[in-house]
């Protein structure tokens, strides 16, 4: 490889490096919950395991380089004791070493964050994947919400994870491990963040077109806030006030939007996309593809295949004027 070629590399390599850097967002290794601390430490246990048995292997290449015209071992010994070598650092070490990660990788850290002790769960959730965001129910409520999913902190909140599609895969870095969403299977993970704050997590599992586009935040909120969140949001919609609102209310119905999303308290009743009974009180749309500001829910409405393309939002062709009180009816429901 040349000075170019190498140059190129160092390129290519810069940005991964820096992404890889810059994750505190969505980082295993910065843990915000009990689970993703231990498996942090696991993943460090497992880097200096691997890093030692490098270093031993690449040690007795060099001591063998340095010694190779002499006769018998570097260290004396004859043939008995080079078979003893071999068999201990080559058989046994790696026997008892493995077993040694594989009990407490596979059985103390993984069951620690994946088998829920059901007293000690207070909250359960419900998490449905779809193409291409993510619903979530809160479970003895009626509360629904798309990619915005609260939890209160310190509190262990069992999410209960199934698919109303193909397979994707619920992970939040900083709360716990990833689970896949299967389909005819509920698989179960527990989130519990130890301090409020917003985690962001993302679909893992290839799922189509706009897999990248399936993204979802958790907001762990102090638990007295999230009791106030979820009584509010467990509340039918708000009627329109205005008369742009009830002319936004009636496109709605009109233009078929309620045949794919549900508005509790209202007619519409569809389960294809998002329930929008409080969908202006959300931070993102399109499984946070945009932020939730009033110029982005006039270009979703008006061109969702641009946007999102292959979802299965449509263009419905409204007037500007429909659109608009579809907007303001939309940004009402808060
Ligand atoms: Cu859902 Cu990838």
């Amino acid at each position: 490889m040349g000075r170019a070629g190498g140059v190129r590399v160092l390129l290519l390599t810069l940005p991964v490096l820096t992404l890889a850097g810059c994750g505190g967002d969505q980082s295993t290794l910065s843990p915000a919950s009990p689970q993703e601390h231990k498996i942090s430490v696991l993943f460090w246990v497992m880097l200096a395991v691997a890093w030692a048995g490098f270093a031993l292997v690449v040690g007795l290449i060099v001591l063998g380089w340095v010694h190779r015209r002499k006769r018998g071992l570097p260290l004396g010994g004859g043939e008995k004791a080079g078979t003893a070598l071999v068999i201990g650092l080559g058989v046994v070490m790696p026997i008892v070493l493995l077993t040694a990660l594989f009990v407490y990788s596979d059985i103390f850290v993984i069951n620690s964050t994946a088998a829920p002790d059901p007293s000690s769960t207070q909250r359960r959730i419900e998490i449905v994947g779809h193409q291409w965001f993510w619903e979530a129910r809160y479970a003895g409520t009626d509360a629904v919400t798309a990619n915005d999913i609260h939890i209160p902190a310190g509190v262990r909140v069992l999410v209960v994870a199934r698919t109303a599609d193909v397979i994707h895969s619920f992970w939040v870095p900083r709360l716990n491990r990833k689970i896949d969403l299967i389909p005819g299977q509920r698989n179960t993970v527990l989130l519990e963040a130890s301090e409020p704050g917003i985690y962001r997590g993302q679909c893992v599992e290839f799922c189509g077109l706009q897999h990248a586009n399936m993204a979802q935040n958790v907001y762990a909120d102090p638990p007295a806030r999230f009791r106030t969140w979820l009584a509010h949001e467990a509340e039918p919609a708000r009627a329109p006030t205005t008369g742009q609102e009830r002319r936004g209310q009636e496109v709605f119905m009109a233009a078929t939007c309620d045949g794919c999303h549900a508005i509790r308290g209202t007619s519409a009743d569809g389960h294809i996309g998002p329930d929008l009974t409080h969908v202006g009180a959300r931070e993102g749309l399109a499984g946070l593809a945009l932020t939730n500001t009033h110029e982005n829910m006039l270009r979703w409405i008006d061109d969702p295949q641009s946007i999102k393309p292959g979802s299965k939002m449509p263009d419905l062709h409204l007037s500007r004027d429909d659109l608009r009180s579809v907007v303001a009816y939309l940004e009402s429901l808060e």
